[in-house]
């Protein structure tokens, strides 16, 4: 006589390793397949280009425009920090802050009118004097002058990143005519050098 309670239970049993058999095997089948495909038909769909790692780029969709914002965003502040550097200089002077000041040149036996955003160099040369002068970046000393008016020659020009004349030489009056835009009225003797 078999025992209708153990077939039932053995019925049970097989039908639970059947279900979980299918179960555990079409899942772990299934998610390996299927991000295959993926992979495979995303990269298929994107062009070839230089990018060095394009399987990346295929899977990460989403990367490329959020990479390309912070591009974006990292070229908006460049651009600001140049156009913030180029407006710094001492001869960047908004038109309606523009000021003269009275130049008096000694060994050219004149006085002019220097406008704040122009260098005591472009001055002279406006006036059509035979001005010295080298590298025009205050690199050199050949377009040196000596602003006899008493005090430091910073007191009376504002230097554009001169770097030959220390304080001392300041001090004493000494001045780059390339890099030099006047602030003050003063007097002027050019072909000077410490
Ligand atoms: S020309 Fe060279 S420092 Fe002025």
């Amino acid at each position: 006589m078999v025992d209708p309670v153990a077939i039932g239970f053995g019925a049970g049993l097989v039908l639970v390793f059947v279900a979980l058999h299918a179960a555990r095997g079409t899942g772990w089948e299934a998610t390996a397949d299927i991000s295959e495909e993926v992979i495979e038909r995303r990269a298929s769909t994107v062009e070839e280009t230089e990018f060095p790692e394009p399987g990346s780029r295929a899977i990460g969709g989403g990367s490329a425009p959020a990479g390309a914002v912070a591009t974006g965003e990292e070229g908006e502040l460049e651009e600001g920090a140049a156009a913030e550097e180029s407006s710094s200089g001492p001869g960047d002077i908004p038109e309606d802050e523009i000021e003269h000041f009275e130049v008096e040149f000694t060994k050219e036996g004149d006085t002019i009118e220097v406008a704040n955003n122009e260098t005591v160099l472009e001055a002279g040369e406006d006036e059509g004097w035979d001005m010295p002068y080298a590298c025009r970046e205050g690199q050199c000393v050949s377009c040196a002058g000596q602003i006899t008016s008493g005090g430091n020659a910073e007191d009376y020009v504002e230097h554009d990143n001169q770097q030959m004349l220390d304080d001392a030489e300041l001090d004493e009056g000494y001045t780059l005519t390339c890099v030099a835009y006047p602030r003050a009225d003063f007097t002027i003797e050019t072909g000077e050098a410490p």
